[in-house]
């Protein structure tokens, strides 16, 4: 056998298909290139994630009141899904703590990352738990308001052998509540771990502009008075979260 017929089989390439894959890598390097120069000069460029993220939001039938994990429905991005399961990963939390359980499809999600790694208790609170939601040895649900002091106390006794805690607040995304669940909740929050603050999408950040002050604006009143917290951009990377500015890192 030849030599460029060993690179070939060695490549997993035919003979012939040398060239058309030259061509592809070189085409591949040309349309890198240029996408980058059409982020730099465009003007538009940086509404594409914007647009992206309205239409995905404005099609709530077809995406996110359509997203299930293992058949039960979320209403998560599943961008941020990803990035909860890499936190869940890396953190490895004794406890994680959601406030809004709905039909449970986040809670199960977060119970089947705790399964993979091996670790992790789930506290789930509502106002209301519905029938159908998960039964799973990891969560514990809680029935009330997540402000409520009773509801609080029982947490908080809870998370007493707890090293490492996660909070993930789902709940109302009125202003008033979600600044009261941040100042409550985020002294749960262990530090290097995480509170995110969901659909702070909501109220022209970029969807649903008419909204009123929602988790965006609760979350910068939030900042402005608590040094403890800080805004991890990187858990962004994916362009498109339901979270903007909602990845608050304890760093003290
Ligand atoms: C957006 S849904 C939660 C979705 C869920 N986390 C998921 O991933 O599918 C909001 C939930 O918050 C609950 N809720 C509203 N006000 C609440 C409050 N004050 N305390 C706790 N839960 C509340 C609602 O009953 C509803 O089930």
């Amino acid at each position: 056998m030849d030599r460029s017929k060993k690179i070939n089989r060695l490549l997993g390439l035919s003979q012939d298909s040398v060239f058309r894959k030259l061509f592809r890598i070189i085409n591949f390097v040309l349309e890198l290139i240029f996408v980058r120069l059409y982020n730099k000069f465009s003007q538009n460029s940086g509404d594409i994630p914007a647009q992206f993220h309205s239409l995905y939001y404005s099609s709530p039938e077809r995406t996110w009141k359509n997203t299930r994990w293992l058949g039960r429905r979320t209403m998560k991005c599943p961008l941020d899904l990803w990035i909860y399961q890499e936190i869940l990963h890396e953190l490895r939390p004794d406890t994680v703590i959601e406030t809004g359980v709905n039909e449970g499809g986040g809670a199960a999600f977060l119970v089947s990352i705790m399964d993979s790694i091996g670790k992790g208790k789930l506290i789930a609170v509502d106002i209301e738990l519905l029938e159908g939601r998960p039964i799973h040895e990891r969560i514990t649900y809680i029935k009330g308001s997540s402000t409520e002091e009773k509801v609080v106390q029982q947490i908080s006794h809870m998370l007493k052998d707890s090293k490492v805690v996660l909070v993930i607040l789902d709940s109302d995304h009125n202003k008033p509540h979600v600044l009261k669940e941040m100042e409550i909740y985020s002294k749960f929050v262990t530090c290097e771990s995480y509170m995110i603050v969901e659909d702070s999408n909501i109220n022209g950040h970029p969807v649903m502009p008419n909204w009123g002050e929602g988790p965006f604006e609760a979350i910068e009143k939030f900042l402005n008075n608590n040094d403890c917290f800080e805004i991890d951009k990187k858990c962004e990377k994916y362009y498109m979260t339901f979270n903007p500015n909602g990845y608050l890192k304890k760093i003290r």
